[in-house]
C-alpha cells in the first residue's frame, strides 16, 4: 500500500499530499501508479503459465491515464458501453483483449465492438444474441460471444451490488443455458468462444466464488457433450477489498482452488475494484465545524456528488487526516457535504482531532468514486491526480463553472 505517514503527513508514494492539495485544490482524487500495477499483476502472476486474461473492469475507473497504465502491463478490460470502448482504445489498449459485458448492448454498440474486434461479447439474453446475429449478418462478420449465466449463488455481499441471484436482471438462467447455447450453435454469424458468470462485488469470502465455479464447470461438461465447445472460461470480478477491517480474499489461494478444476479451459477474470479499490483516496477540506446539542458535524467541500459510496450504499471508508499530529477540538465528528440532502455524508461517528481548513483523505476511493460522481447542485466534478514515486502528474483537469451548462440551450422564443 502506498498511503502512509511521512513526517506526520500522509504521502502517496514518496509524495506530500499536503502538496499535492497546494498544488491543486480541493478535493482531489489521488490514485497510485505503483499500487495500480502491482494489484493487476497479483492476479495475472498467480494465473503463471495457465492461458488467462484479466481484464480490469473500466466502470470501476475509467481515467485513460489509469487504462494507459494498464494496458502497457498487458492487461485486458471488461466495457459495459461504446464509451468505455473508446476510452480503452483512446488510452491505448488493445480490442482483442476487450470483452463487452452489460444487459442492453445497443446496435451501434455491437458494431463498433466488430468493427474493431473485441474478444468477446458476454451475451445476457435470448433477444440480446438475435441482435448481435442481425448486427454481424449485415457486417458479415462472425461475433465472438459467451453466455452470461447466472448460477444463483448468493455472494452475500449488499444486495445492491449482488448479481448471482435468481432475483437479479443479470445473465441467463443456469436451467435455460443449454438451449441459449444451441440457438446460438444454430446461428451463421455467431461464434461460441466461452462461458462467463459473474455473482456480484466487494466478496470477501472465496465459497461463493467456488459453488459458482463448480456449477458452471458441471454446465461445460454438459454442453461438450452436446459438441458444444467452450473455450474459455469468464469468472466476471467481485474480488473484494479491505475497507474497514475485513479479512479479504487471497488471490493466490483462490486463483489456486480455480486451477485445480478447470483443466486446461482457458480463465477470463473482469476485477475492477480489487486493482484500483485500494489504490486511490479521496482528499477533502474541512470548510467549518458545526456542534449542536448532541452531534459534531464537520462541513467538508467533498460531497455525495463526488463520492456516493457512502450516500448511495451506506458504505464505510476509513478517513485519516493528512496532518496526524494536528491539534484541533478531539469529538466524534458526522462528515457532512454542502449538498441539500440528508443523505450527503462521507463517514460518520469517527473520533478525529479537526480545525478549519484540515485536509481528510477518505481512503479506498479509487474504485466507484469518480466514475459514479455527477454534477449534482451544479458543482463541477474534481480533479484527479496519478503520482508514481515522487512525481505527480494532473491526470483530469477540475471542471470549471462554464463546464457545467456549456452544452445547454435556452429555448429563443
Ligand atoms: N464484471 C461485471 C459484469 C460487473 O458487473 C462488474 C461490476 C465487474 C466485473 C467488476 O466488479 P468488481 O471486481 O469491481 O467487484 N458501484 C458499486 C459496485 C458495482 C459493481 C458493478 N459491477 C460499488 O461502489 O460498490
Amino acid at each position: 500500500m502506498s498511503f502512509s505517514y511521512n513526517n506526520h503527513s500522509l504521502h502517496a508514494e514518496s509524495v506530500d499530499i499536503a502538496d499535492l492539495m497546494a498544488n491543486y485544490g480541493s478535493p482531489l482524487y489521488v490514485y497510485s501508479r505503483t499500487d495500480i500495477e502491482n494489484n493487476w499483476r497479483e492476479f495475472d502472476s498467480a494465473f503463471g503459465q495457465h492461458p488467462h486474461l484479466v481484464c480490469y473492469a473500466v466502470k470501476a475507473n475509467s481515467n485513460i491515464a489509469v487504462l494507459n497504465v494498464l494496458a502497457k502491463i498487458g492487461a485486458g478490460f471488461d466495457i459495459v458501453s461504446i464509451g468505455e470502448l473508446e476510452r480503452v482504445l483512446a488510452a491505448g489498449g488493445q480490442a482483442s483483449k476487450c470483452v463487452f459485458s452489460g444487459v442492453a448492448k445497443t446496435h451501434a454498440e455491437i458494431k463498433r465492438g466488430l468493427e474493431v474486434g473485441i474478444r468477446c461479447f458476454n451475451v445476457e439474453s435470448s433477444a440480446e444474441l438475435d441482435r448481435i446475429e442481425q448486427v454481424a449478418s449485415g457486417l458479415n462478420m462472425q461475433a465472438p460471444i459467451s453466455i452470461r449465466v447466472n448460477p444463483n449463488v448468493d455472494a452475500k455481499t449488499h444486495p445492491y451490488i449482488s448479481t448471482g441471484l435468481k432475483e437479479n436482471k443479470f445473465g441467463v438462467d443456469i436451467d435455460d443455458a443449454i438451449e441459449l447455447y444451441e440457438q446460438a450453435q444454430r446461428y451463421e454469424f455467431i461464434n461460441i468462444q466461452g462461458l462467463d458468470c459473474h455473482i456480484g462485488s466487494q466478496l470477501t469470502d472465496v465459497s461463493p466464488f467456488l459453488d459458482a465455479l463448480d456449477k458452471v464447470l458441471d454446465l461445460i461438461a454438459k454442453l461438450n457433450d452436446r459438441g458444444i465447445e467452450i473455450a474459455h472460461l469468464d469468472l466476471g470480478g467481485g474480488v473484494g477489498i479491505r475497507y474497514d477491517d475485513e479479512v479479504t480474499i487471497d488471490i493466490a489461494a483462490y486463483v489456486g482452488e480455480m486451477l485445480k478444476r478447470v483443466g486446461n479451459l482457458e480463465i477470463i477474470l473482469e476485477p475492477g475494484r480489487a486493482i484500483v479499490g485500494n489504490a486511490g483516496v479521496f482528499v477533502t477540506k474541512v470548510e467549518f465545524l458545526k456542534q449542536n446539542s448532541d452531534k459534531s458535524f464537520a462541513i467538508i467541500d467533498g460531497a455525495m456528488n463526488d463520492l456516493l459510496r457512502p450516500a448511495f450504499y451506506n458504505a464505510y471508508h476509513q478517513v485519516l487526516p493528512v496532518n496526524d499530529n494536528a491539534n484541533g477540538v478531539e469529538a466524534s465528528w458526522d462528515l457532512v457535504g454542502p449538498i441539500c440532502e440528508t443523505g450527503d455524508f462521507l463517514a460518520k461517528d469517527r473520533q478525529l482531532s479537526l480545525s478549519e481548513g484540515d485536509y481528510l483523505a477518505v481512503m479506498s476511493a479509487g474504485a466507484y468514486g469518480f466514475t459514479m460522481s455527477s454534477n449534482y447542485n451544479s458543482r463541477p466534478r474534481v480533479a484527479e491526480v496519478m503520482v508514481a514515486d515522487d512525481a505527480h502528474h494532473l491526470i483530469r483537469k477540475r471542471e470549471n463553472i462554464q463546464d457545467l451548462f456549456n452544452t445547454e440551450a435556452i429555448i429563443n422564443d
